[in-house]
């Protein structure tokens, strides 16, 4: 999704502003652009492609002003070009305009305003808001960004610079898309994402839906575009961000999504501490996550929403739920849930997955939740996020930023935070006979992952090379049973968004509804058989497989035979000894290599693959 920057301070904002610019490029982006305001003038460049090509034509060092603003695009309306890139400016060019989001009534507006004489230079919907705040200024840019503000329809976060008004700049959010205000000293900041903040302050304060920050050096005033005579929290209330520059950094890896693979074991670790005992005696505590005893108790029916990747973590939820605590659970992926008219029912808690925490269809699915009653939970990794902060009670997951537009550290979170919600629940629930017992040691088992994930680690070499021979296939398969299931629409995932061949994933048992006439000679199927409850359904499945000469690779636990003497062991990918529960945590780890290695390969550019973004903060 497009990326904001801005700083007002004393210091020259261009080096500044680029190097914020390169700290959101990992959201994924097509074109960029500055706008430093210089002399009761502006100076703007812009153009399409990344931002080492806008770094090639500002003069870092030759620009003097201290206030300006930035963004990185990621074609909404009109084609990723150099006249649609941002900032855009208005007829008079006296201010400048960048903009994340949609504004949904914009051919409205631009009729109306092309009306009034003025002219258009781009396809966006983003100049129509320039054009907008022209219409509106008297004088006053907050005012006029108000004015704005309230004719227009959608989602949109933007960042406002007017000549005459040099030393402020105004932000404004309307819906999802996050805009956040770092303060500094004698200077303030402004980002679509924290890790763009994380080199100047970690004092921020994340707009709400609404709220217009007027952000000058040394004060910051917010008032809400709905209701401009109130003005809101004045100062804002500060949250402090634990995260370190360095976190963003690749550490010497190759690539963010390698370093976060390795950071898993640390994630596990983080997630677990403080949380869940080391032994079977004390209580799972989740302060955080506000649901009482009682309220656990009562759970009648359990509604897991997300996109993407936490959908796929919303999927294991189920099969680990369901199994444990005999909660029935629904799942559903955001885009789709609030428009199926989702019934609610009573003693209802809907789980919202999301790693960022602002991705604009799971924000949506929470508040049909919480519109019809639903007590709404949030699992995500980043503090003081949307969904963070319109949920009824939230479990962060520690996984420090996750850079990669691939999410691994994130989901491996994810899978630890559903154990820990499925912990807290028993403990306050009756459970089937052995169950409990069952749970309880699988907290020691919780507790040695980050071990066994270091020891899958350590020994990369098979999968490396299963990696180099994938390269080669045009379509890859997935396929898995109970728990495995998900897994295999994940390494699916994982692999079409970084390598760019085509995976599907399935239900094991399903490929012979139609799957298997995709099968042919040296297809390479990924068979997940992790699961002992299903082993031996899942063995059947593969030799359904090999009956077609397909190529099959083997994910299964260290130790197993049969499935490794029908694949062959040069075919085999295994996984330390574990609880089946655990395996997912275990197997996303083989699978990211697997998908990692592939693209490598093939050599794609990992981190920001072509047309995604990290963080989808439109609908
Ligand atoms: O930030 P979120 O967890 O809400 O993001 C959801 C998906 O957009 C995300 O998981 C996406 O599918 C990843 N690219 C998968 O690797």
């Amino acid at each position: 999704m497009c990326g904001i920057v801005g700083y007002v301070g004393e210091k020259k904002a261009l080096p500044i502003l680029m190097d914020k610019l390169e700290m959101l490029t990992y959201r994924g982006y097509d074109s960029a652009g500055v706008a430093v305001s210089e002399n009761g003038h502006f100076y703007l460049k812009k153009t399409k492609g990344r931002v080492s090509d806008l770094e090639a034509i500002v003069d870092r060092d030759g620009v003097s002003g201290t206030v300006g603003l930035g963004h990185t695009r990621w074609a909404t309306h009109g084609e990723p070009s150099t006249p649609n890139a941002h900032p855009h400016t208005d007829c008079t060019e006296k201010l400048v305009v960048v903009q994340n989001g949609i504004v949904e009534n914009f051919w409205e507006l631009k009729q109306d305003l092309m009306g009034k004489g003025h002219h258009f230079h781009s396809e966006t919907d983003t100049e129509v808001i320039a054009h907008l705040i022209e219409e509106y200024y008297d004088g006053n840019i907050t005012t006029a960004v108000n004015l704005a503000m309230q004719q227009m329809h959608g989602s949109m976060a933007l960042l406002v610079l007017h000549k005459d008004e040099q030393d402020t700049l105004v932000a404004a959010k309307m819906d999802s898309p996050p805009l956040i205000v770092g303060f500094g000293r004698g200077e303030n900041h402004v980002a679509s994402d924290i890790p763009a903040l994380l080199r100047y302050t970690n004092r921020i304060y994340p707009l709400e839906d609404g709220e217009v920050a007027t952000i000058r050096r040394d004060k910051v005033i917010i008032t809400n575009y709905r209701e401009p005579e109130t003005p809101r929290l004045s100062p804002p209330k500060v949250m402090v961000i634990n995260w370190s520059p360095e976190v963003a950094k690749k550490d010497g890896y190759e690539h963010f999504m390698l370093k976060e693979i390795h950071e898993q074991p640390t994630t596990v670790n983080d997630t677990l501490r403080g949380r869940l005992p080391e032994t079977a005696d004390g209580m799972v505590e989740i302060p955080d996550l506000n649901l009482t005893a009682e309220e656990a108790q009562r759970i009648e029916r359990l509604t897991l929403v997300a996109c993407g990747t936490a959908y796929h973590a919303c999927l294991v939820g189920k099969y680990l739920i369901e199994q444990a605590l005999r909660i029935p659970v629904t799942v559903d992926v955001g885009s789709e849930y609030r428009y199926r008219a989702p019934l609610i029912g009573r003693n209802e808690v809907m789980v919202a997955i999301s790693q960022s925490g602002e991705t604009a269809d799971t924000i949506a699915s929470m508040r049909e939740g919480m519109e019809q009653g639903a007590k709404v939970v949030a699992i995500t990794n980043v503090l003081g996020s949307s969904v963070a902060r319109l949920a009824d009670g939230v479990l962060y997951t520690r996984a420090g930023p996750e850079m990669a537009v691939a999410s691994t550290k994130a989901f491996v979170g994810q899978l630890v935070g559903l154990h820990l919600l499925t912990q807290f629940l028993a403990q306050h629930r009756e459970l089937p006979a052995g169950m409990r017992e069952r749970l309880l040691k699988m907290r020691e088992e919780l507790w040695r992952l980050p071990a066994l994930i270091e020891r899958i680690l350590a020994e990369s070499r098979p999968v490396q090379r299963l990696a180099k021979a994938i390269s080669q296939q045009e379509a890859c398969f997935f396929i898995g049973r109970n728990l495995d299931e998900p897994m295999a629409r994940e390494g699916a995932l994982k692999l079409k968004e970084i390598s760019y061949i085509h995976s599907q994933g399935y239900a094991a048992g399903e490929l012979k509804h139609g799957t298997l006439a995709l099968l042919a000679p040296n297809v390479p199927v990924v068979a997940l058989a992790t699961q002992r409850a299903v082993y031996d359904k899942s063995v059947s499945n593969v030799q359904e497989v090999l009956a077609r000469h397909a190529w099959v690779i083997g994910v299964a636990h260290e130790g197993d035979e049969r499935l490794t003497d029908l694949v062959g062991r040069e075919n085999m990918l295994t996984i330390p000894q574990s609880d089946d529960w655990l395996a997912p945590v275990l197997t996303a780890v083989q699978l990211q290599l697997l998908s990692y290695y592939t693209a490598l390969e093939l050599g794609r550019d990992i981190d920001q693959p072509r047309n995604l973004a990290k963080s989808v903060t439109v609908e």
